[in-house]
């Protein structure tokens, strides 16, 4: 087994090599929507930040759509060639805060909550500005992201479990959200024990974001929104939404 290279950052080798597996996030009930929604905003070459292992950028290229991608971690971009339309994504490796590639884009996408996985405001700022750079006038910036669960948090408590789930055998998993609501920082804890009571633990920092701050994001970046749904299904963001897609959209006059 290869092993894991820190410069792969919360993603290396023993992460990639189970991140496709059947089901869940990698469902064709899942990609699919996923892949409409960006098939139908795209109007020429997109790029993809944080493309991973191609689980969206494959199908897409697939579809005709010219995709690129940048990667931070080398053992998720490995797998994309080998998925079918994954030979045409253009991955480059490197940081989508700095990170620029050749082009002028009309659709940059960046889904999966991943704008979190930039953990200072900073950071995320540079994201948005980092899109802009590659946005042609009038092409937009995609953010797919969980909305943090701080309804669930009565005074004194910071945690929040998302997944408690016994197997039958006597292992089991589960899942929770740690957050500090001064920083803006969480961590998503998975949990899992197996039959004879040995286990992993594996925590992934975040930052959250409220909706509005993004769009002050976007507006430093010379972006104002454009579309703000509930889910790929394009549904309208209510109080009980539990995640966003919104989409800004670059000045459309030339620079
Ligand atoms: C949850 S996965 C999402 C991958 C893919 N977008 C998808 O939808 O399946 C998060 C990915 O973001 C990458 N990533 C995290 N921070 C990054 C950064 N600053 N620049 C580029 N990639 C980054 C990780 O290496 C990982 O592959």
């Amino acid at each position: 087994m290869m092993e894991d290279d820190p410069a792969d950052g919360w993603f290396p080798e023993s992460v990639a090599a189970g991140y496709d597996a059947p089901g869940g996030a990698s469902a064709p009930e899942v990609v699919t929507p996923v892949v409409d929604v960006l098939e139908d905003l795209a109007d020429g070459p997109v790029l993809e930040f944080a493309v991973g292992t191609g689980r969206i950028a494959a199908p897409l290229a697939a579809r005709g759509v010219p995709v690129s991608g940048i990667e931070l971690s080398r053992a998720m971009a490995a797998r994309i060639a080998g998925k079918p339309g994954g030979a045409a994504v253009d991955v480059t490796i490197g940081d989508m805060t700095s990170t620029r590639v050749a082009g002028r884009f009309s659709l940059v996408y960046l889904v999966f909550n991943t704008i979190g996985n930039v953990t200072a405001q900073d950071g995320q700022v540079d994201v948005f500005r980092n899109a802009a750079a590659h946005l042609r006038p009038g092409g937009l910036f995609l953010v797919e992201v969980g909305l943090p669960d701080l309804r669930r948090l009565p005074p004194g408590q910071d945690v929040v479990p998302f997944a408690v789930a016994p197997g039958a055998d006597g292992g089991g998993y589960v899942g929770f959200d740690r957050y500090d609501v001064v920083t803006q920082e969480f961590t998503s804890n998975h949990v899992t024990v197996s039959p004879d009571g040995t286990g992993t633990f594996r925590r992934i920092p975040f930052r959250y974001a409220w909706p509005a701050e993004l769009d002050l994001m976007a507006r430093i970046a010379g972006m104002r929104l454009k579309h703000r749904w509930a889910d790929w299904d394009r549904s309208e963001l209510t109080a009980e939404s539990t995640k966003h897609v919104s989409t800004w959209e670059l000045d459309p006059s030339p620079r």
